[in-house]
């Protein structure tokens, strides 16, 4: 397995440029296929989530084009139904979209159950829920979903718990359906606006999204689009989180600050500076840091995927900082690693108690999802000596040259390749 090596102790200082967002990029390719001609999609960001994206189109028959590395060509318009590509499929949670978009495109979809990061139970009741107000049925067989109807007509869905991926998915289905679709306590983070911007850009009639309740009047046909993805709210904050944990002076640019004010808030609760420009936030320190109580929400809440993030900068900050996880069951599985560099957390149920040691230690650790593997470099970062950091292609699924970018900022990180171990590649992910 690849690995990264990280010799912490270096202020990161200077420019980094934030990709697109993952999370609107992998809901925005599967609705492509809802589209009558070709669909253009820029600023796609290059992870491995989007690779396997595309080849689970191209595996049921869409023709995919990469004009370069961050533009990619879709023509949907030669595909037939099929079943998906199982073993691609387990491969990340977002296919899970193929439900919905295969659902508006054919009225039927066979898609085996989603993997994704592993942070316990992942149910996905509200997405089965809006399907069948719509008018589908399903059964769910050996681990394949089969969902599929007669006609989708919309309707009324209150979702019982906020949730991006029942939300995504019922606007897919609901997008070409007969009639009003209202969603009810629908998730509101960026991701849903920018894909109901890319739909209402095809054609589609989708109102509100961004607040609570989303209402989609079904349409008859989409055309093809040129769109480009918004830039990545985790990405950014995670750049945010580093130059504090360094306490070095950097500027994010190509972002969307308003995107980023629960980070903000939180970061400037601590005493650290963020101005904020039109496109980019410049982050330094210049006092000590405070401690800081963290709770994840839905947007506009404190995002859990800067959960990990957070709580490796507060575990070198002074105090006691407490970090509820709100959203997921058991996302702190990172703690044990970074427990190996000298953290002082523990963990009871979904609170973590955050002691603020001085410095961490470089250890050997192992990423256990794509956020604490951010999380695990933010602390090798800041920490005296070598850090390693294994299992790194969940890093992969998520951030788009991070070595490169950090490399740019100052750090003194390498990506070894564990076919050339000996070659260091400095730009490898
Ligand atoms: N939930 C249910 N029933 C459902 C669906 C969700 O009970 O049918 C619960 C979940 O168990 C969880 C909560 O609702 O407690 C929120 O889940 P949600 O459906 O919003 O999560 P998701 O769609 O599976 C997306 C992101 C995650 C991010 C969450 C929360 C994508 C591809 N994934 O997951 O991102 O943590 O929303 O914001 O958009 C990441 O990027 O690192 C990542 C894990």
């Amino acid at each position: 397995m690849d690995k990264l090596v990280i010799s912490g102790g270096h202020k990161l200082k200077g420019t980094v440029s934030i990709s697109g967002a993952k999370n609107a990029a992998v809901a925005i390719l599967p609705a492509t296929i809802l589209s009558d001609g070709v669909c253009k999609i820029e600023n796609i960001p290059a992870i491995s989530d989007i690779t396997l994206m595309c080849r689970i189109l191209s595996d049921m028959g869409a023709n995919i084009k990469m004009i370069n590395k961050n533009t990619i060509e879709i023509d949907p318009t030669k595909m037939v139904f099929c079943e998906t590509p199982n073993d691609l499929m387990r491969g990340m949670r977002a296919s899970c979209y193929l439900m919905g978009a295969l659902l508006g495109k054919f009225s039927k979809a066979s898609v085996c159950l989603p993997g994704g990061c592993d942070f316990g139970t992942r149910p996905i009741d509200q997405h089965l829920k809006g399907f069948k107000a719509l008018g589908a049925d399903y059964d769910i067989n050996a681990g394949v979903i089969h969902v599929e109807c007669k006609k989708l007509v919309g309707t009324h869905i209150y979702l019982d718990v906020v949730s991006v991926g029942a939300t995504v998915n019922i606007m897919l289905a609901a997008v070409k359906s007969e009639g009003l679709t209202v969603i009810e306590n629908a998730a509101k983070e960026p991701h849903i606006v920018d894909l109901a911007n890319f739909l209402n850009c095809m054609g589609a009639d989708i109102f509100g999204a961004g607040t609570d309740v989303i209402k989609i009047r079904g349409v008859k046909k989409l055309k093809g689009v040129t769109y480009s993805i918004i830039p990545d709210q985790i990405e950014a904050g995670t750049y945010m989180a580093a130059a504090v944990a360094t306490r070095g002076d950097v500027t994010i640019e190509n972002v969307i600050p308003k995107h980023l004010e629960s980070i903000t808030a939180k970061l400037e609760e601590m005493g650290v500076n963020v101005e904020s420009f039109d496109e980019s936030v410049r982050v330094f320190c210049d006092k000590p840091l405070q401690k800081c109580n963290i709770k994840t929400m839905p947007h506009p809440g404190f995002p859990t995927d800067m959960q990990p993030q957070i709580t490796a900068l507060l575990s070198t900050v002074e105090g006691t900082s407490i970090v509820n996880e709100a959203v997921w069951d058991n996302r702190f599985r990172y703690i044990e690693e970074l427990s190996r560099m000298g953290a002082k957390i523990s963990v009871d149920g979904r609170l973590a108690v955050v002691e603020g040691v001085k410095k961490l230690t470089g250890a050997k650790v192992s990423a256990t999802d794509l956020r604490a593997g951010a999380a695990l470099i933010i602390a090798g970062l800041s920490a005296n000596g070598k850090t390693t950091i294994e299992n790194i292609n969940h890093i992969e699924r998520g951030y788009e040259n991070i070595v490169e970018k950090l490399t740019n900022l100052g750090a003194d990180i390498k990506h070894i390749s564990h076919i050339f171990p000996e070659e260091e590649e400095v730009s490898g992910i």
